[in-house]
């Protein structure tokens, strides 16, 4: 080196050329053990977690991916209640197990999900042998019997359950959603169901995980909920927001207002679900339209990262009561929002895109 460099010139060269290699690394191909990865550029921050199938994690390129980037699983599907308890008396732990048991080789946290739901229910859960809906004492020993079983056999392993999901009404003029358990048991299914999960893990986090959590209409009601669970004493530890965005929203302004009235009970928040889709939020299923061409233009890319960019910075801001944020799907190559709510309209919502590369918006998120 020192013969290479007589000149002053060649100095200058040669600090431009690593300046370049600097620059390009970020943007090339880096071996696993060398890239830095969302999980180091938020090291001090909180966890960044992924929802995944087992089959993610025996891909090679996925779960390389998931290694330099991630710190933390969700099992997308795998811990629900129709998966996991497919009939009263069998337990298929298999996918679950298997997701738990890459989560503890590789030393990441691992987030339950979830233990009380109104979607994925298995068929029996409702019904006697007779067909006929089940009564209250019935309904609440089965979900005593459920949560016991799942939340014991991952004590220790699981830090935090996502326990309730979604209770609360779509419609703004109702409360708690007119779900199965809730026609069946009323509000006690809340309650009981993080009782359950308190006493199989004392040390676990326990969660109500909705969406939609932003909107004020929406944020009143959990507020609501959340507030009554803490004047009852009831175990819960946080709130999830699911953070199921969009380019168009949520604003800031009602982000925060979200994080901070939930945290004002004391609550943790946990960002459980997130990506940010390029086309406005719908919640019926619908078919494509003419001229809906499901394109990923350079004016989306922009908005998306902008998005980005706003939605960490709040989460930054309010690290002393964020302690997870979870991307729900790995990259643009699979998203749940392919055939949610527009079959077969392709989304691009996440930070990395169909060849697992990090996008735009990744960059945004990590150069702060
Ligand atoms: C909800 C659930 C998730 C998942 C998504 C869609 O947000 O909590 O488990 O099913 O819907 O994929």
């Amino acid at each position: 080196m020192k013969n290479a460099i007589r000149h002053p010139k060649d100095f200058i060269i040669f600090i431009l050329c690593l300046m370049l290699i600097g620059y390009s690394l970020p943007l090339a191909a880096q071996s696993p053990d060398t890239q830095k990865g969302l999980r180091d550029y938020y090291k001090s921050y909180f966890p960044i977690g992924v929802a995944v199938s087992p089959q993610a994690l025996k891909n090679k390129e996925e779960a390389t991916l998931i290694l330099t980037q991630f710190n933390s699983l969700t099992p997308e599907n795998a811990m629900k209640m129709g998966p996991i308890h497919p009939e009263e008396n069998r337990y298929n732990w298999k996918d679950a197990d298997s997701i738990v048991n890459f989560g503890q080789a590789h030393h990441l946290k691992v987030r339950g999900h979830n233990l009380c739901w109104h979607e994925q229910t298995p068929r029996w859960l409702f019904k006697d042998d007779l067909g006929n809906e089940v009564t209250k004492d019935v309904l609440l020993k089965r979900l005593k019997d459920h949560i016991t079983a799942v939340v014991t056999r991952y004590k220790g392993k699981i830090y935090a359950w996502d326990v309730v999901n979604e209770a609360i009404d779509d419609d703004s003029t109702k409360f708690l959603r007119n779900s199965l358990w809730c026609k069946i048991c009323g509000e006690d299914f809340i309650t009981k169901a993080f009782e359950y999960a308190h006493a199989a893990d004392p040390d676990a986090i326990l969660i109500y995980n909705d969406y939609n959590t932003e909107r004020p209409e929406k944020r009143e009601r959990v507020y609501k909920l959340l507030k009554k669970l803490v004047e009852a004493k009831v175990p819960i530890n946080g709130v999830g927001i699911q953070a199921h965005w969009s380019i168009y929203e949520p604003s800031q302004k009602e982000l925060v207002a979200s994080i901070k009235e939930f945290s004002s009970l004391g609550l943790k928040v946990q960002i459980t679900e997130l990506d940010v889709s390029v086309y406005p939020w719908e919640k019926n299923h619908r078919a494509l339209r003419e001229g809906e061409t499901g394109a990923y233009t350079v004016d989306l890319e922009q908005k998306q990262s902008d998005k980005y960019a706003e939605v960490f910075k709040v989460f930054r801001e309010y690290r002393n009561v964020i302690t997870g944020v979870t991307f729900w799907n790995i990259s643009d190559k699979h998203t749940w929002l392919d055939e949610y709510p527009v079959r077969g309209r392709k989304n691009y919502p996440l930070l990395f895109d169909q060849n697992l590369q990090p996008k735009k918006a990744y960059w945004k998120v990590v150069n702060f």
